[in-house]
């Protein structure tokens, strides 16, 4: 029993999912607008990156615009998709050096020209980096993204590179966004909601939650640690019963 709990408390999560909720309400309380959250929220992913090494977490994908967020006001739209450019223009330097590869995940095609420009050179300068994952989640939506590779499979059969016979759940999830990226172990989502709003809903198929109080812009890389830190004691089952 003792070497069980042994090896649970070193088996971390090697790949966390944030859903980063609360900028809003965040500044709301402080009587500003809704983007001065965003700001700030945007603020507290760098120390996040850092610190994953420091808990073994290899990958982190952060949700950042939803497919339904479109459904927001315009001023808040495209003040998220300006700093999502500043963003990128921003950290860029760091992140290479600090040996982060970023992805990408979600539909482009509604994003504007400049910002996609940015995240392929993005990806494509950090594409040797190997020390943390970070994937980011821009206009992404579980479902569009089932439904889009949906689409791309049924097409290929179409062209008859491949029969409906060999649609598995692995052919299938070579098709998502995530093709290359493990499985979240773990999902979090700040801000006291409890729901998944579309995020990864394939792939947190045996995901573990944790839903925080903390709205994201304070949520700090001290908490997300003892967040981690958490996942240990958790008995993960994938259905089976063990002995
Ligand atoms: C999450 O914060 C960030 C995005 C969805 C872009 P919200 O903007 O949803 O903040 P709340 O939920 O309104 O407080
Ligand atoms: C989920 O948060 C999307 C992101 C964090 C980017 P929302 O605030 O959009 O989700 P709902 O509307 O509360 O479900
Ligand atoms: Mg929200």
């Amino acid at each position: 029993m003792a070497v069980e709990t042994d090896d649970k408390a070193q088996s971390g999560p090697k790949h966390v999912a944030v859903i980063m909720d609360g900028n809003g309400r965040w500044a709301q309380m402080r009587h500003r607008p809704r983007l001065f959250g965003h700001h700030a929220g945007a603020k507290r992913i760098r120390e996040i990156v850092e610190v994953c090494p420091d808990v073994g977490v290899k990958y982190l994908t952060i949700f950042a615009f939803s497919t339904e967020n479109w459904k927001r006001t315009q001023t808040e739209v495209s003040g998220l998709m300006a700093l999502f450019r500043k963003y990128i223009e921003k950290e860029a330097k760091d992140l290479i050096k600090d040996g982060v590869r970023v992805r990408f995940i979600g539909d482009r095609i509604k994003l504007d020209e400049k910002l996609v420009t940015l995240m392929d050179e993005l990806e494509l300068l950090t594409s040797h980096n190997d020390k943390v994952h970070l994937t980011i989640a821009l206009n992404y939506g579980g479902r569009d993204e089932v439904t889009r590779a949906a689409k791309r499979l049924a097409y290929d059969i179409e062209k008859g590179k491949l029969t409906h016979k060999d649609v598995t759940a692995e052919t299938l999830a070579s098709y998502l966004d995530t093709h290359v990226l493990p499985d979240p172990d773990l999902v979090i989502r700040t801000s006291g909601e409890a729901r998944i709003s579309n995020f990864l809903l394939w792939q947190s198929a045996y995901s573990e939650y944790e839903f925080i109080d903390t709205l994201w812009p304070d949520f700090t890389a001290q908490e997300f640690c003892e967040v981690v830190g958490r996942y240990g004691a958790r008995d993960r089952r994938f259905g089976a019963v063990k002995a």
